[in-house]
């Protein structure tokens, strides 16, 4: 059975286009079936011109998210840069299944500015973390993460353009293993766990 993918967006959208493009390679197990936004943005106009559903839900608003994604009945909602906290509504309807990829190793530097942040802080290594949404900022358990080094010389494009590919390999990789089902958290973990015997063999999260 395919799986059904709403994707939240509110900027560039090249994350929207690695899940599109793993799905259309047959790697997600499921289709986006619906692209949302909380403002008007390159994503919501990519997607509406590859013919996916898309809805823009000025400032995010909770309730009326809640409505828009209940209607489309997706397995997965996934937050691809979408700009803004999920709210008590949206998260009590897709409890465990609304994924997002933030541009640093959580719990360090979440928020907005993460890139900006680990360059202020001098640090030598950041990354990706791929997590599940709870109430907390960019605070869910944690799915997947990939160390990215930071040049001395690094600014915030080059830095984003090394962080980009891999958030780009581990978002869809992440999309797969819930929609498969091999996603588990025990009350109260931090980390998700990852069930490798639903998984094919070849599934490039970290077991
Ligand atoms: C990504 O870096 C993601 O980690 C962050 O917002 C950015 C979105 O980029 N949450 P794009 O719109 O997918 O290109």
């Amino acid at each position: 059975m395919s799986g059904r993918i709403a994707v939240g967006v509110s900027g560039t959208g090249s994350n929207l286009r690695a899940l599109v493009a793993a799905a259309t390679r047959g790697e997600l197990g499921g289709d986006v079936i619906l692209v949302f936004a909380d403002r008007a943005c390159p994503a919501l106009d990519w997607a509406a011109e590859q013919g996916i559903e898309t809805i823009l839900v000025p400032g995010g608003d909770d309730e009326v998210l809640a409505e828009t994604l209940q209607a489309v009945r997706p397995d997965v909602v996934v937050l691809a840069g979408y700009l803004r906290l999920i709210g008590p509504a949206v998260l009590a309807a897709f409890d465990g299944r609304i994924l997002n990829v933030h541009p640093s190793l959580l719990p360090t530097f979440p928020g907005m500015h993460a890139v900006r942040d680990a360059l202020a802080a001098g640090v030598a290594v950041t990354g990706v973390t791929v997590h599940l949404v709870d109430a907390t900022l960019d605070g869910g358990p944690i799915v997947a993460q990939e160390a990215v080094p930071v040049l001395v010389d690094d600014d915030e494009a080059t830095l984003f353009a090394r962080i980009h590919p891999v958030e780009h390999r581990l978002l869809p990789a992440a999309v797969t293993a819930l929609l498969a089902g091999a996603l588990h958290v025990a009350p109260g973990a931090r980390r998700a766990r990852l069930d490798a015997s639903v998984m094919d063999a070849s599934a490039p999260l970290p077991r």
